[in-house]
């Protein structure tokens, strides 16, 4: 009986565990009905009484040992278990990879570094607008069908409000807020009531070009513009100005950048013209700067208005706008070299 009771005190002060479960096993193994300590108990039973008052008290104190040692290894396992799930802060970070740049992102952001590097300043407006700032300011006659060429989303069915159909909402907040010299670029996003196709989207971005100042002229305009093509298209870049119509802008112009015309993909890309339509421009219409307190005698001014997706599908070859707002990981994660 003191060689059992020994060699079982050795083996239960060796015990470990890996984990709770291991734990609950060795439990069971030495302390339950069936265990090997009740099992010593079973035989102290049977022994005669000289023996009995021997082995009772190291018998007692092996359960107790017992007892005392699974509690200790149930704690760790608990331990162990409560650090995981808190997490080991110091640990090295698994790296998941970069995320990537928006295309739509990478375009306008370049185009803005052209235009602040000439001394334009950023401007922001907001995109649910009233009448005034999208169009009436603008010299959009009331009732005029040049209202039409902006299908708009309005507010809650009151004609005053509307998501703007253009940035050129952010011309008027400017000139009613600074004195010319002006000289500023609004990028933001505009909507449009119109069907969505891989072509035209009911969202998509603009970014809005305002320049006044004395003597501004049709020149000074081109030679803007010009400079933004060379250094976003490359500095052999050619463009044209072909004569438009927008209310707010007298003249004005849509310029086009010469893309090519050498493969099937340059055809379709420019409809057969090896010329891409970039952007609307004009001379701030003086009924404008009148609206926004500015003296047409004193001040002249140009504006633009470029469309960052058309030139973002171009620019990456993407053959379709919805792909631009589906936010499919596997499309935009072809964009983490642009950066
Ligand atoms: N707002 C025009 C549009 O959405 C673009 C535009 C044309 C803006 C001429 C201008 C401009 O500032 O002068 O189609």
């Amino acid at each position: 009986m003191q060689s059992k009771i020994e060699s079982l005190r050795n083996e239960i002060q060796n015990l470990h565990a890996q984990n709770a479960d291991e734990v609950e096993k060795l439990r069971i193994r030495y302390l339950s009905k069936k265990g090997l300590v009740n099992s010593l108990f079973t035989e102290f039973k049977a022994l005669p009484g000289e023996e009995k008052r021997k082995f009772g008290q190291p018998l007692n104190s092996l359960k107790n040992e017992a007892k005392a040692k699974i509690a200790a290894l149930q704690n760790e396992a608990g331990q162990a278990q409560k650090s995981f799930s808190e997490g080991d802060l110091s640990r090295p970070v698994r790296f998941e990879g970069l995320g990537a740049e928006h295309p739509v992102n990478l375009v306008k952001n370049e185009i803005i570094g052209i235009f602040n590097r000439i001394g334009f300043n950023t401007s922001e407006g907001p995109e649910v607008e009233d009448d005034w700032h999208n169009f009436t300011a603008l010299n959009f006659p009331e009732e005029h069908p040049a209202r039409d060429m902006q299908d708009t989303f309005f507010v809650a069915k009151d004609p005053d409000w509307a998501l703007r159909t253009h940035t050129s909402s952010v011309q008027v907040r400017v000139m009613e807020n600074e004195k010319p010299p002006i000289r500023t670029i609004s990028p933001g996003r505009v909507f449009r009531n119109e069907a969505i196709s891989a072509r035209s989207h009911c969202f998509f971005h603009q970014i809005e070009g305002l320049y006044i100042d004395k003597k501004v002229s049709f020149a000074d305009l081109k030679q803007t513009l010009l400079f933004f093509a060379q250094e976003f298209f490359g500095p052999k870049t050619k463009i044209r100005l072909r004569p438009s119509y927008f209310p707010f802008t007298e003249p004005s112009a849509e310029m086009d950048v010469y893309w090519g015309l050498e493969n099937e993909r340059d055809y379709r890309m420019t409809k057969g013209t090896g010329w891409l339509e970039v952007l609307g421009c004009g001379m701030v219409d003086p009924a404008v700067l009148k609206n926004n307190n500015i003296d047409p005698e004193e001040y002249s001014g140009f504006a633009f208005g470029i469309g960052v997706e058309r030139i973002a599908l171009h620019r990456f070859q993407i053959p379709d706008i919805r792909m631009l707002f589906e936010n499919d990981a596997r499309f935009l994660k072809q964009f983490t070299a642009a950066l």
